[in-house]
């Protein structure tokens, strides 16, 4: 099993609001995972770049081949992807030197093990504004840079090992720092160029409203928003124009076609009747969406399935 640690909802943070169109932050990052048992379906490397939170290229093992993903398929000209394809084979060579050296240093050549990298900048207002680079093994922090030094610093016993190797000539220090700081920016600012256009795009949520009963039983009532992107989205429930207490939110879940969907359920004692409004906020919507539920059926019902496409 692949540990989840290093997974991209974690690098995401907060929601970002984004009060000026076109200014950003966008982020690139580049996530890699090595195994030292690769079996038919996880091979033994594999990078993927994401632009912001949309994953855009793929290399493994396996096909040995950077190819674009999704709507990047078919912007010409924006990477040569031989090149990039030759770059990530040289990242492959030497993260699974890293993997076996860790190994190594635990005399353990037999064992089922994973190392996971990741580094990412960002710029707003074209500006850089953020970066980092930092691994795990199995799952758990290994080391990370410090740019403002600039060293590896060892967040785990054998990091030690890899530190010294990364550090053994003051150069690679300079080299790593001008990686992050200065061409991953040039990339992003490259890559933006076209692809803003997709980044910055609004798409508005579709919104159903769905209700499930049993009788004598409270009635659960679902709002359900999907196809939407960015992800940041407001949704709740409301009753005579209070927001309900007893609902319970489902954190946004990306759809792996680049948009995302949410979900947000209440439960009504069986005499209620409502009306119950579903409140959505989205950066895609001019105002707020307000998608009403009304018991349309006699109680007992299989549900009231009512859809209001956006
Ligand atoms: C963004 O910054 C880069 C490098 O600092 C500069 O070359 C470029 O002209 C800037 N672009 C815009 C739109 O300001
Ligand atoms: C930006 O993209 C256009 C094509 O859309 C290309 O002609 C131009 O050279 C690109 N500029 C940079 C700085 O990459
Ligand atoms: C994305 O996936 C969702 C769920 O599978 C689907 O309903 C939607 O139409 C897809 N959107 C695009 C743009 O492909
Ligand atoms: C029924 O819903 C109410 C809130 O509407 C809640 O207080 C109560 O605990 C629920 N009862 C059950 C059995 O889930």
């Amino acid at each position: 099993m692949v540990p989840v640690l290093l997974s991209l909802p974690f690098l995401l943070g907060p929601a970002v609001h984004r009060e000026t169109p076109g200014a950003g932050p966008y982020s690139l990052t580049f996530l890699y995972t090595g195994l030292s048992r690769p079996s038919r379906v996880l091979p033994r490397f594999q990078a993927t770049a994401f632009l912001n939170d949309q994953a855009f290229f793929h290399y493994n093992s396996d096909s040995r081949k950077a190819e674009p993903l999704g709507p990047w398929r078919q912007i010409k000209g924006m990477e040569d992807w031989e090149k990039e394809s030759q770059l990530q084979k040289a990242r492959e060579e030497i993260f699974l030197v890293t993997l076996k050296d860790i190994m190594d240093y635990y005399k353990d050549r037999e064992g089922s093990h994973t190392l996971q990298g990741m580094f990412s900048c960002e710029i707003q207002n074209n500006r850089s504004s953020a970066a980092f680079w930092r691994y795990a093994y199995d799952g758990q922090d290994f080391i990370e840079f410090n740019k403002e030094i600039p060293a590896w610093v060892p967040l785990h016993p054998a990091a030690w090992k890899t530190k010294q190797k990364w550090e053994a000539e003051k150069v690679y220090l300079q080299r790593a720092k001008a990686y992050l700081e200065e061409e991953c920016p040039r990339m992003l600012r490259r890559y933006l160029n076209y692809s803003k256009a997709h980044l910055d795009r609004q798409d508005s949520p579709s919104v159903s409203v769905t209700g499930y009963s049993v009788p004598g039983r409270n009635k659960t009532l679902k709002c359900l928003a999907s196809d939407f992107y960015p992800p940041e989205i407001g949704l709740r429930w409301i009753h005579a124009g209070k927001k309900r207490e007893s609902e319970s939110r489902v954190d946004v879940l990306p759809s792996g076609n680049g948009t995302y969907q949410s979900w947000v359920v209440v439960e009504i004692p069986p005499h209620d009747r409502g009306p119950h409004f579903c409140l959505v906020e989205h950066s895609g919507l001019a105002q707020s969406l307000t998608v009403p539920w009304e018991e349309k059926q006699k109680a007992g019902a299989e549900g009231n399935v009512e859809t209001q496409p956006q």
